[in-house]
């Protein structure tokens, strides 16, 4: 697990002299910008280059020495090379001896070499402690600090001092440090960078999938379907009424997925009888992404509020409206007002802005900047408390909104369910699972378990 580091260096005293000089191996945009920092943040730098004479656009106030004299002159050494070109610190082994190397390589793609660089690095000079770090920042996340970027960087190494000395220099500019543990994380640090998105692959997958499936379900099953059987063309509610029914469908699947894993896991702790037991990698990796399942599902939802609040200026529904008052007139014609049909809508509207409030509530306190105002507890009863109220209210919604029309055959058009009633399978499935973890007996038992008992403990 990683351990921060930041709130040890405030134990960390002010950089003697020899500490405040720095070098940076390397002269491209990665070197300059360092170099950059580092001398806004009152380090002496000194680039180190194979042509020390023919160096340009090197920031102002830094020296430029040669590869040897560099080396010598400070105890911290950036490497900010490409691995290719680690081969001239092999002469230079023999000042690098008990050095501080300090290595920003990043691949191209993920396992590119047999080793890490950092790894690789250390066997060219076993005598120089080696940290890798820094690598998870861009060229210009470093020019521009912390402010204008991500604050965090992340280092491994083997020894300790070194690393706490690389960790005085992240926070004297302006980062906080996250220890990833020994050198033999480097190659996790290196895939970092390469990286696109990685928690939000599967939420995005399983939100393409269902949207894919449900377009085509609903396209067959309505549009399709009143072609082929009564020869009508409604192809443009393909733009309106099935967007409105794809939205809200996948963003209600998507927010019982949110919770499933939560469930599942109780269970699993359950039927073990432990906490101690690892959950199985498929269940790990599914949690993990729980947050960007909901986000996900919750931009659905938002749709789907939108989609609905155009419904009264859409072309369709006002001219049908205009139709029926005008077949109503001519016909000297009245409705009755079906105070059970007012009751109906009201109360599926009702719980579909009580559940879409909440649903924006979990969004706002998922943001890093909210969740870390709260405390563990706060934020544990907004997200599973409150989470699975807004998973009842939006079920409740969809139930209600299908009311007696769950009967009607008429709807089974080619035999087939209309998309809401299998929308309503899973979060059903997560409430009724919910419901039985929340019985006293079951709920005893999982408390016990969360406390750190154990089954066969006791005997
Ligand atoms: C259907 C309104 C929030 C899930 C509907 C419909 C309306 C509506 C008018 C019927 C649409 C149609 O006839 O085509 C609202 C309002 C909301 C809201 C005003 C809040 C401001 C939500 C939320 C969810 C949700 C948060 C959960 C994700 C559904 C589902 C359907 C539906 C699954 C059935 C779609 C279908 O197959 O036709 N809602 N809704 N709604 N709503 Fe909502």
């Amino acid at each position: 697990e990683s351990v921060t580091l930041s709130l040890m260096s405030e134990a960390v005293s002010a950089p003697t002299e020899c500490e405040k000089r720095v070098c940076v191996f390397g002269t491209g945009d990665m070197g300059r910008s360092l170099g950059l920092r580092l001398l806004q943040a009152g380090y002496s730098v000194m680039f180190g280059s194979r042509r020390p004479q023919s160096c340009n656009f090197l920031p102002n106030g830094a020296q430029v020495l040669s590869h040897a004299e560099a080396a010598q002159a400070a105890h911290l050494i950036f490497i900010a090379v490409q691995r290719e070109h680690y081969d001239f610190l092999v002469p230079l082994a023999y000042h690098l001896k008990g050095k501080v190397l300090v290595d920003l390589s990043n691949n191209l793609k993920k396992n590119q070499y047999p080793e890490a660089n950092a790894e690789y690095l250390q066997s060219l000079v076993p005598e120089a402690e080696v940290v890798k770090g820094f690598n998870t920042l861009s060229a210009w996340a470093l020019q521009n600090g912390p402010s204008d970027a991500n604050r965090q960087v992340y280092i491994c190494g083997d020894r300790a001092e070194a690393k706490q000395v690389v960790l005085a220099v992240a926070t004297k500019l302006g980062f906080s440090a996250l220890d990833r543990g020994s050198l033999s994380a480097s190659r996790e640090l290196e895939d970092f960078p390469l990286q696109l998105f990685p928690l939000w692959r599967l939420p995005m997958r399983i939100a393409v999938g269902l949207t894919a499936f449900f377009f085509f379900y609903l396209l067959i099953r309505e549009i399709l379907y009143a072609y082929i059987t009564q020869g009508k063309d409604i192809s443009f509610r393909i733009m309106v009424s099935l967007a409105n029914r794809v939205c809200p469908i996948v963003s209600l699947i998507m927010l019982a997925l949110c919770y499933l894993p939560g469930v599942l896991a109780s269970f699993l702790q359950l039927y073990r009888g432990t906490k101690y037991r690892r959950f199985p990698d498929w269940l790990d990796r599914w949690m993990l992404c729980r947050k960007q399942l909901g986000l996900l599902a919750l931009g659905f939802a938002c749709l789907h509020v939108l989609y609905t609040l155009i419904i009264p200026i859409r072309y369709y529904v006002r001219f049908w409206a205009t139709e029926r008052t005008v077949t109503q007139i001519r016909q000297n014609g009245t409705n009755e007002f079906i105070t059970s049909r007012a009751w109906h809508s009201d109360s599926y509207l009702s719980f579909g802005i009580l559940g879409f409030g909440l649903y924006v509530l979990l969004g706002i306190t998922s943001l890093p900047s909210v969740s870390n105002a709260l405390s563990w507890r706060e934020f544990s009863f907004v997200q599973s408390k409150l989470g699975h109220l807004t998973l009842l209210l939006c079920t409740i919604h969809t139930y209600l909104y299908g009311g007696k029309r769950f009967l009607s055959a008429s709807l089974y058009n080619w035999y087939t369910p209309p998309g809401y009633m299998l929308c309503l399978v899973l979060p059903s499935v997560v409430l009724l699972l919910k419901l039985l973890l929340v019985t006293p007996c079951v709920d005893r038992n999982i408390t016990r378990i969360r406390q750190g008992w154990e089954k066969g403990a006791d005997q």
